[in-house]
């Protein structure tokens, strides 16, 4: 958060709550004068998928580079595992982002590196004195929760657009993040490939117990994964409620994400 940002007072009390893991509360996000986010109010629950829908250019992919802090807010306060980051040092906010995955609208792969060599990099990045080991067993098991163990010596260049993002998901799930955000998983894919990575974000969450932010323009994956759906407009948070719920919202805008 920029240093101007105001931290507020929050009414009801879910600081103290541990199954809230992200809370926002009067969020505001410009660039110059565009104004992206003017008041993104939101909680995600432990265990929770919470699915974000909205149209191209609503901030979707700026909300949640706020809770990893890729961009930092104008205006309101951002909790995360209770604390408002605004008052946490450094070394502190490097940890609670070290608890935070992040799978990107592109899978952004070292393309000359192994797919071996693409999981030992961020794990060398967040244990300095890993045993090689220990990162073989963690490497092998992030291979099979994503099933791509048959691929470990391949490029990322020989995978197929599926097995890139299920790459690109082994390199999150393998620092065991606590909160993981998924830009749109399904982009680009196939069907089929669509639903397996829409599953696999549901074996994620319930092998994990991971609390995750799905945004999708993707049907399917919404209503396969959502727990509760939040539709973002001029830079609200318009609706909420579940996939069935919206789907058969008696406002006709919100029904026409889901047609
Ligand atoms: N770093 C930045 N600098 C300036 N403007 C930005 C920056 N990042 C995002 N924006 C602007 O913020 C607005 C929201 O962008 P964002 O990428 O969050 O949209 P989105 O809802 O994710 O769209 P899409 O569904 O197409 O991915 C856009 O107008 C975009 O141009
Ligand atoms: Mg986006």
């Amino acid at each position: 958060m920029t240093e101007n940002a105001i931290p507020i007072n929050i009414e009801h009390d879910s600081r103290q709550d541990s199954s809230v893991v992200v809370e926002m509360v009067h969020l505001r996000k410009s660039f110059e004068n565009n104004d992206v986010l003017r008041d993104i109010n939101l909680v995600i629950n432990k265990g929770e998928n919470l699915v974000i829908l909205g149209k191209s250019g609503t901030g979707k992919s700026v909300l949640i580079k706020c809770i990893v802090g890729l961009v930092d807010c104008d205006y309101g306060s951002l909790a995360i595992f209770g604390k408002d980051i605004s008052q946490l040092s450094e070394e502190e906010l490097i940890e609670t982002r070290k608890k935070i995955g992040f799978l990107f609208q592109s899978a952004a792969l070292y393309d000359s590196m192994s797919v071996r060599e693409n999981l030992q990099f961020p794990l060398r990045r967040q244990q300095r004195s890993i045993s090689k080991e220990k990162m073989n067993s963690l490497i092998k098991e992030a291979l099979e929760n994503v099933g791509l163990s048959k691929a470990i010596d391949k490029t990322p260049a020989e995978l197929s657009g599926g097995m890139r993002k299920r790459l690109g998901l082994a390199r999150t799930l393998i620092l065991k993040p606590e909160i993981m955000l998924y830009d749109e998983p399904t982009t680009g894919l196939d069907p089929i490939t669509s639903k397996e990575i829409s599953k696999l974000i549901l074996e994620v969450q319930k092998k994990y117990n991971t609390s995750s932010v799905i945004i999708t323009h993707d049907m399917e994956c919404a209503r396969l994964t959502a727990d509760r759906v939040i539709v973002i407009k001029d830079g609200m948070c318009e609706a909420e409620g579940s996939f069935d719920e919206l789907k058969n919202s008696t406002d006709a805008w919100i029904r026409s994400f889901f047609e």
